[in-house]
């Protein structure tokens, strides 16, 4: 058990993040007193935060009455917890053996240039956050890509371009929408 920081409301808010603290806050009070919660809250807030930097584990740790190396151990050991704020889409080419040899190099290659990033970034508009997998599923049809869950096969650098415009030109459409309204 750690010593109990005495600040213990909504002492790493900043304005702009107020309502996140608070619904991390409440998710907290849900799972109080549960014995291995700590996961659970991790999950829900990257969900509400988006990601998990060294503030929010520092608010989780006080509120939790934990270490905050506990905390940040376990945000360390799981790679589905991010401390770098994550792009709208999460981009993954897939460089299992399959996809290697079909031309997965090609693709991560292709998509560094494109976007201005390397395997663990996110794009500077925060719409990509690009990463490597290493298996998923569609070994028989690679190289392939996954945008968030969504698995496409037989991919070429074009072809991995005009995916990418599209989720572009819907995002502008969405906006333009949006603005009409
Ligand atoms: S190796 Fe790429 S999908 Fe299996």
């Amino acid at each position: 058990m750690k010593e109990h920081n005495e600040k213990t409301c909504c002492c790493y808010c900043d304005e702009d993040k107020r309502e996140e603290y608070e619904k991390i806050a409440n998710v907290i009070d849900f799972y109080k007193g549960r014995e291995g919660c700590l996961i659970q809250v991790l999950h829900a807030a990257q969900e509400i935060y988006g990601y998990l930097p060294l503030e929010v584990q520092k608010f989780i740790a006080d509120k939790m009455d934990l270490h905050l190396s506990e905390v940040s151990g376990v945000v360390t050991f799981y790679s589905f917890f991010s401390t770098k704020e994550r792009g709208k889409h999460t981009l993954r080419v897939c460089m299992g053996t399959a996809c290697y040899v079909r031309g997965g190099k090609k693709l991560v290659e292709a998509l560094e240039e494109m976007l201005n990033v390397k395997a663990g970034e996110t794009t500077e508009d925060k719409m990509f956050t690009f990463e490597i997998a290493r298996c998923i599923g569609a070994c028989g049809l690679g190289p392939a890509v996954m945008i968030d869950d969504k698995v496409y096969k037989q991919v070429s650098p074009a072809k991995l371009r005009s995916i990418i415009d599209e989720y572009y030109n819907d995002e502008e459409e969405e906006e333009e929408g949006g603005g009409e309204e």
